[in-house]
């Protein structure tokens, strides 16, 4: 299949996902603007804690990572019930859940309250946001109506602005104002009006066809590799694998004389900012597994600062699983299964 043919994308995308896709440097500019409510400052904590799932977790993965460069706090993900034993009254914990019904993520804030951490919600309503309004606790609201794994930018940027409250600076305005141009600038050159043959998402998502995506990136974008993981997952219904450079050097790298290597599509997520040694290790690895798989893309971030860098890639990434999904003859928009499982854990009929 073509993935020129404007009406069959519209066929195959009933839900309009290209249209949430098109309009996210729209989203990320208004969320740059939300604050808690009630606002800071807060106190400078010892540690900030990010507790979410899935989605909304994919924020506090690229402030830990940009936070990795720069602070001198820990940023820490957490995924899961309740929170790491390590978290106390000196610690700024923020609660991040799109629909705000997240069991893992509503049990990190009852745990938040009862070892009297700063607590910021950020949600766009449910038990959570029910919650924050009881309590009064500072609270981000973001608009409802999306999939959380495509609210990323309101799930992203506002953290920025409550670290900064707390006097912890992990993206210069300037950096911010680059990303945003940046993805100004990829919306056009991504989205399904670009022919395939000027289209980086399109030509890839044909490069991966019915191979599985590998996608390895370096410690920065890492956490991107990881979300191209999720987004091929939810979106494009698929399997794909994600590494890190240069921990998989030291272990994964040997699977690819597996004659499976064959139907592996490696993806390498490229940073111009990346080291000398990462550059090399890319290389190598180049070398030594490239012939092994099926076949190799290798993409580049765009920018100098981290956002833009981190959110450059991802955007390439979600438009990679929208194609994808497309080629599969898969909605990007529902995820069934996952909402199966919600809907059965609250007791409820599959
Ligand atoms: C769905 C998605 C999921 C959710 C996750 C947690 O689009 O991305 O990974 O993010 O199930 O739900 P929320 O984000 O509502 O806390």
């Amino acid at each position: 299949m073509t993935l020129d043919d404007p009406a069959a994308i519209a066929r195959g995308d009933a839900h309009r996902t290209r249209e949430v896709l098109a309009a996210f440097p729209a989203q990320c500019r208004e969320a740059v603007g939300l604050r808690p409510e009630p606002g800071g400052p807060f106190v400078r904590p010892r540690a900030v804690i990010v507790a979410g799932m899935g989605g909304s977790a994919a924020g506090a993965d690229l402030l830990a990572a940009c936070a990795a460069e720069r602070l001198d706090v820990p940023v820490l993900v957490h995924r899961g019930y309740g929170l790491p034993a390590l978290v106390g009254q000196r610690d700024l914990v923020i609660v991040v859940s799109y629909s705000g019904d997240t069991a893992e993520t509503l049990s990190a804030a009852e745990a938040a309250l009862e070892r009297g951490s700063s607590l910021v919600a950020v949600t766009a309503g449910g038990r959570l946001g029910a919650l924050a309004a009881q309590r009064n606790l500072p609270r981000v609201a973001l608009p409802t109506g999306l999939m959380p794994r495509m609210a990323l930018g309101y799930l992203f940027f506002p953290l920025l602005a409550i670290l900064k409250s707390a006097d912890l600076t992990v993206v210069k305005d300037s950096e911010v104002d680059e990303a945003l141009v940046a993805l100004d600038a990829q919306a056009g050159a991504l989205g399904p009006g670009r022919p395939a043959a000027e289209n980086e998402a399109k030509r890839l998502a044909l490069a991966l066809g019915s191979r599985l995506p590998v996608i390895y990136g370096g410690p920065l974008t890492g956490a991107v590799a990881y979300r191209w993981k999720t987004d091929l997952a939810e979106n494009a219904k698929t399997f794909a694998a994600a590494g890190t450079l240069p921990e998989m050097n030291h272990n994964e790298i040997e699977a690819w004389g597996s004659p499976f290597a064959r139907q592996m599509q490696l993806v390498l997520l490229r940073d111009h900012e990346e080291t000398p040694e990462i550059a090399r290790r890319f290389a190598l690895l180049r070398e030594l597994i490239g012939a092994a798989a099926g076949g190799i893309s290798e993409v580049w971030a765009r920018g100098t600062g981290c956002a833009a860098r981190l959110l450059s890639l991802i955007t390439l990434g979600q438009w990679t699983s929208f194609y994808l999904a497309i080629l599969r003859g898969v909605d990007p928009w529902p995820v069934p299964t996952l909402d199966a499982l919600k809907t059965r854990l609250r007791g409820g009929a599959p």
